[in-house]
């Protein structure tokens, strides 16, 4: 199998970089494009891919923070004059803004329905109203509207797009009236609420996954090592105990991704890594509930408000 044209967002950690791994895996001429925040990192993510793959691999970079919306169009520029066409943009790269545990919720949680608590982990406290220097929510920017900038940008360049979701796009963590997630206490849900929303009005060949909860940085960040390790292994523990949704490894957790972006699925369903109780990637597909296609309509008219707005003022840089 050839691997056309397909770029990566944050491809030097977690997720990202076991996408990069796995898409090399089954092909070893496949044609990436990864996105690092800075040329340090992308530099470390192409040595350490062909340290593994060899130094013929076919992999480029392109900077890019999606928390800097001048970053953003500059990158898009750089994608543009480098690749005519783009087969699949792959969006993983993605953000928290978390603060920390809530103790007494995250024990009562974990007595109450231990596979429950380590896959629905609402227990983290998570700052409310942080803005990007662009003045956006933080979370919003970063996980969705670069994202979004980026596909309505390279419009006429690609064919397919992969949105990378989560089991926390809780439905109540959005509210249409804040679609940038600044007043909620869940900015993280909030923005991947919005992905799912924006998913139900999406073409045919835009697919809508998430990577089921695996032990990355995103997680890692806000604890302390002791009890990152206390929560690998209650991971582990959850998915013996028959958690459909533990894939715990980053590159287990790329399944579903890789699957959506070989176009495998019906693109109109969520699809979710998970693995079996022994661990064997199990890729289980879900749907985005509660969502009606007027609502989706609706956040899709604001979002592209915006993204005229943002076109708009960085025509001229
Ligand atoms: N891990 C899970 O259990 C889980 C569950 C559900 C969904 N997800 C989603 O999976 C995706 C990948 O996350 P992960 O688990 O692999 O976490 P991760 O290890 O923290 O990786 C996140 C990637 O996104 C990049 N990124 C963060 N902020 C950025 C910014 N402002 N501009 C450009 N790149 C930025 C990071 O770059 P730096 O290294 O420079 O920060 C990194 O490459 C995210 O969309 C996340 O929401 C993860």
């Amino acid at each position: 199998m050839s691997i056309p044209q397909t770029l990566i967002t944050g491809a030097n950690a977690g997720i990202g970089y076991g996408i990069c791994r796995r898409l090399l895996l089954m092909d070893l001429n496949a044609d990436l494009i990864i996105t690092c925040r800075n040329k340090q990192r992308a530099m470390d993510t192409l040595g350490r891919l062909q340290k593994e793959f060899g130094k013929s691999i076919n992999v480029k970079f392109v900077c890019l923070d999606l928390g800097d919306m001048r970053s953003v169009e500059v990158a898009v520029r750089e994608i543009r004059s480098l690749f005519p066409h783009l087969h699949t943009l792959i969006f993983n790269a993605g953000a928290g803004d978390f603060n920390g545990l809530s103790w007494g919720a995250a024990i009562t949680a974990l007595l109450s329905n231990p596979i429950h608590a380590i896959t629905h982990s609402n227990y983290k406290i998570q700052k409310i109203g942080t803005r990007t220097m662009d003045g956006l929510g933080y979370v919003f920017q970063v996980n969705v509207f670069a994202h979004y900038y980026i596909q309505q940008r390279l419009i006429d360049i690609h064919k397919r797009v992969v949105w990378e979701s989560s089991l926390e796009a809780y439905p109540s963590s959005f509210q249409i009236n804040d679609i940038q997630g600044l007043q909620t206490p869940y900015p993280y849900g909030s923005s991947k609420r919005l992905m799912d929303m924006l998913h139900v009005s999406s073409k045919k060949d835009e697919y809508l996954c998430h990577p089921g909860v695996c032990a990355t940085n995103i997680f890692r960040d806000h604890l302390s090592l002791p009890l990152v390790w206390v929560m690998v292994f209650l991971m582990y523990l959850v998915r013996w105990m028959g958690s459909p949704w533990h894939p715990v490894t980053a590159e287990k957790g790329a399944s579903s991704i890789i699957f959506c972006a070989l176009g495998k699925g019906d693109s109109s369903y969520k699809w979710g890594s998970g693995t079996t109780r022994m661990g064997r990637e199990k890729i289980r597909k879900t749907v985005v509930e509660d969502c009606r296609m007027e609502e989706s309509l609706e956040v899709r008219q604001k979002m592209d408000a915006l993204y005229r707005e943002w076109r708009d003022k960085l025509m001229n840089i």
